[in-house]
């Protein structure tokens, strides 16, 4: 479960703060896919970056289950992090080099003394996961080698290998055509059941809203009342 409360954020804007995220509340239970919508510098990524730790809001607070997350100290929130929240940013940043097997075993290496059961555990793990995602057998494949869709499910594997209990994903489909973009919905609706997440799905694709099990839209940083009223329950 996640739980934003009041959550404000802003950022300087020559001499006075621009308002990014306006005292936004909402609850995300596990098993659910929360769909932010909003038009373009409405607050959908800059909230997901302070539901995510990865910025510190001016005021509210995020619960993850029964822990603050906002009162975390920066070493204590990287943990957080590493072992509870799996992000997804817009554009697959995928290292060139790796093989879709090590862009998500790399994951559970970093920091971590590699025994060699440890090792083959996560390979394990790794596979299991690229045949969640619909590439079984593309394994051994690099960037180059696989189409855009295919990376941006590469890009969503490695974001579960920590079996996270949070799930934020900004934007997955603005790169992809409207079919390859509704299989990348699909693929994160079956995953959050599958895998218990609660997940946070930004997208200003009004299309995929429907299938979503709630829907807030941003309007300047604050939830829209108007646009809530005609949100599915
Ligand atoms: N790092 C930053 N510094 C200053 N302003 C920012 C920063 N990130 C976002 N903003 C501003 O905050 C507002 C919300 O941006 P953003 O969260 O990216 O919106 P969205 O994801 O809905 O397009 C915009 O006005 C944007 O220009
Ligand atoms: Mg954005």
């Amino acid at each position: 479960m996640i739980r934003l409360e009041h959550l404000t954020l802003t950022f300087p804007d020559g001499d006075r703060r621009l308002t990014a995220v306006d005292d936004v509340s909402l609850t995300a239970h596990a098993g659910t896919v929360t769909g932010i919508t909003g038009p373009s510098g409405s607050g959908k990524s800059s909230l997901l970056a302070v539901a995510a730790t990865l910025i510190r809001p001016d005021a509210g607070r995020v619960m993850i289950d029964d822990t603050d997350v906002t009162a975390l100290s920066a070493t204590e929130a990287a943990r957080l992090r590493r072992d509870e929240i799996g992000i997804v940013f817009q554009q697959p940043n995928l290292l060139p080099a790796l093989t879709a097997r090590e862009q998500l075993s790399v994951m559970n290496e970093l920091g971590a003394k590699g025994s060699r059961g440890r090792r083959r555990a996560t390979a394990a793990r790794a596979d299991e996961l690229l045949d969640a995602v619909g590439l079984a057998g593309h394994g051994d494949k690099r960037p180059h080698q696989l189409s855009g869709g295919q990376r941006q499910r590469v890009n969503i594997a490695r974001a579960l290998m920590n079996d996270p209990s949070v799930l934020l994903v900004d934007e997955p489909t603005s790169a992809l055509d409207q079919e390859r973009g509704a299989r990348i919905i699909e693929l994160i609706l079956r995953l959050t059941a599958e895998l218990d997440t609660a997940t946070l799905l930004v997208t200003h694709d009004l299309v995929h809203l429907p299938r979503m099990h709630a829907v807030v839209t941003l309007v300047d940083g604050a939830l829209s009342e108007r646009a809530l009223a005609a949100a599915p329950a």
